[in-house]
């Protein structure tokens, strides 16, 4: 019997793309490496996550980032398992691909855009991730919004479009801000681009507490 502790597993799947899987896998994965050793994997053929950590250059990520072929690592028992895994996927994951992630990882989270054709087309997944998490206490999946706008009615709208679908949503918020894609750019997350990234720093903290708790 294994005596190393089992990582605490997140996976970002959402069946459209552009909905901000990697950006918030990336920038998720550099804040669970400040509490601990952090893995994030890089499911996707397109390799964006892999493509953002080779533009860090020297400096490098704050965690390891690897290809699909992560996951015989993760599984090597001889070799010490991270804290932190998180898993970046592409909207194309086959249906077995996507069973066996779900019966590994401990948090799903589903980033939507706001919009009511982005929302709809998360259906299918939406009853997958039910199937997923039927008889698992320590389960949770949950959609977050992404891209948001300071709205106050379209948000009231998207909070009662999303509670239909039975998934939970989380009370954080990411806002559709440039530094997202800078980040991405300069190969640096919101924790090391200082000030000007204070407000995506505190959304991206306050989206793990929510996960974590
Ligand atoms: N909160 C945000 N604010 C601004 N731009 C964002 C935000 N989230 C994602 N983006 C941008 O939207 C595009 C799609 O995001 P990405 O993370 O690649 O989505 P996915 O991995 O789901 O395909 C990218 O150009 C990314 O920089
Ligand atoms: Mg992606």
């Amino acid at each position: 019997m294994s005596r190393r502790a089992a990582p605490f597993q997140l996976a970002l799947i959402n069946h459209k793309g552009g909905t901000g899987k990697t950006t918030l896998a990336v920038n998720l994965a550099a804040a669970l490496a400040r509490r601990g050793p952090t893995v994030l994997v890089d499911l996707d053929p397109q390799g964006s996550a892999l493509q953002w950590a080779a533009q860090s250059g020297a400096a490098g990520l704050p965690m390891a980032v690897y290809g699909a072929e992560a996951a015989q690592m993760l599984a090597d028992e001889s070799q010490p398992s991270p804290h932190y895994v998180v898993w970046d996927c592409p909207p194309a994951l086959q249906q077995d691909g996507l069973q066996a992630l779900l019966g590994r990882v401990d948090r799903v989270l589903v980033p939507v855009l706001p919009s009511a054709l982005d929302l709809w087309a998360s259906w299918h997944l939406v009853r997958l991730l039910e199937q997923a998490g039927a008889g698992r206490s320590a389960w949770r999946a949950a959609f977050v919004l992404n891209q948001a706008e300071p709205d106050r009615a379209w948000s009231q709208a998207m909070n009662e479009a999303v509670a239909e679908f039975g998934l939970e949503l989380l009370q954080s918020v990411v806002r559709r801000r440039a530094i997202y894609r800078s980040a991405a750019l300069q190969g640096q997350t919101v924790h090391t681009l200082g000030r000007q990234a204070a407000a995506a720093r505190a959304e991206i903290e306050a989206v793990l507490e929510e996960i974590l708790k």
